[in-house]
């Protein structure tokens, strides 16, 4: 049973890695160098202790958000995994569905194996999350693509200008794509289940899976013997891109991947509608500041603007201290990519009901009933 064997977030991962091939099982659990902003993320939480108010009748406790016009059940959602297809049999469809069944955002990387035209068919109000080309004409393309396929929320990664490097990954026999060898075969071979449930029953069905989002056009197979790919194209994105898009773009627009106030300060200038602070969960630049440290000077910046952020949240008092200091949402990769490989959509939505029903409780014994009443006056900093 789902309900006795995953208590809370961290127990996917455990089951996970003993279910998935090393490299697939590495690809979502690894990080960058030596792991440092990984670290970080989570013990940056310990900084804060919560403060309660008690004696408040807190039986009707409301976790319900808005954001960009939409609202949702709780203030969490499900980050951009990418190669999620790859963990999970038709996993991006796996994450959207669940995520729509708890009506909580889910955003759809895109390094993803699936059209993003299927996901948006099948789960219409699926954000969608951009690595874009620093080409005006290529993103030009993409944009067409992304609108065409009903998309209302994009989401544009920026703190990607460089590949992270995951060392791990190497180690662990991981590329994208992957190389077909002795090593790999022997990977999935002693994973029977991931063998038949996930690749097989995938190549049966759909054929080889290719990148299909990260440009206008198909990219490359997932299995590859000689195929490089080439992101050097990011090196050349900057604000004057996001400026074009912006006029372009009449859906709600999110810049991802900011840590800098003063970067917060021109995304919002240029007119975006929200934006998340992230270090990628540790997966791009080693020793990047954690999210949580910089939220209370973003938020000077970000005046009106949501603020959501990711890197690190496993718990309920996690989402609780973030918001206290003044983000709106939140955002998680890691378990649900396990989720998903452990039990599929029911999985999934088991691991968004594990932390939506800690954040509630967590509300109860705060004293709060609605997620606006939350503040830095629920918060002590233990480093003062
Ligand atoms: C993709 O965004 C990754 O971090 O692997």
């Amino acid at each position: 049973m789902l309900r006795d064997r995953f208590l809370n977030l961290n127990d996917f991962e455990v089951a996970a890695r003993r279910r998935l091939p090393k490299s697939v099982y590495s690809y979502i659990a690894s990080a960058v160098e030596d792991g440092r902003s990984l670290k970080m993320n989570r013990e940056a939480f310990d900084r804060y202790a919560l403060l309660t108010r008690v004696m408040v009748n807190v039986s009707q406790v409301s976790t319900e958000v808005e954001l960009f016009g939409q609202r949702f059940a709780a203030p969490i959602g499900v980050a951009p995994m990418g190669l999620a297809a790859l963990s999970s049999y038709r996993g991006d469809l796996v994450l959207a569905r669940a995520a729509s069944a708890c009506n909580v955002p889910v955003v759809m990387s895109g390094s993803s194996l699936i059209p993003l035209e299927e996901v948006m068919e099948a789960v219409p109000g699926t954000w969608f999350q951009a690595y874009l080309p620093g080409d005006q004409a290529q993103i030009d393309a993409l944009m067409s693509r992304v609108r065409s396929a009903g998309t209302k929320t994009l989401v544009i990664t920026v703190d990607t200008p460089a590949v992270g490097n995951r060392e791990a990954d190497r180690r662990a026999g991981f590329s994208a794509p992957l190389r077909p060898g002795p090593r790999l075969a022997w990977q999935g071979g002693t994973r029977p289940r991931w063998l038949t449930e996930v690749l097989l029953r995938t190549l049966l069905r759909h054929g080889m899976p290719h990148f299909e989002n990260n440009y206008a056009q198909r990219g490359a197979p997932i299995l590859s013997r000689n195929v490089l790919r080439d992101f050097s194209d990011r090196r050349h994105l900057n604000w004057d891109h996001l400026r074009t898009i912006r006029r372009q773009w009449r859906g709600a627009l999110i810049v991802k991947g900011i840590l800098h106030p003063l970067d917060a300060r021109t995304a919002r200038e240029i007119g975006v509608d929200g934006i998340v602070i992230s270090n990628h969960g540790g997966r791009q630049l080693d020793g990047a500041v954690p999210p949580l440290r910089m939220l209370p000077r973003v938020m000077e910046e970000a005046g009106e603007l949501p603020v959501l952020v990711d890197s690190g949240i496993r718990r309920g008092t996690d989402v609780v201290k973030l918001l206290s200091l003044g983000a709106r949402a939140v955002l998680i990769g890691r378990p649900f990519g396990f989720a998903a490989a452990m039990a599929g959509q029911p999985g999934v939505e088991h691991a968004i009901r594990l932390i939506w029903s800690e954040l509630s409780r967590n509300m109860q014994m705060m004293g709060v009933t609605r997620l606006a009443d939350l503040g830095p006056e629920f918060l002590v900093d233990m480093d003062r």
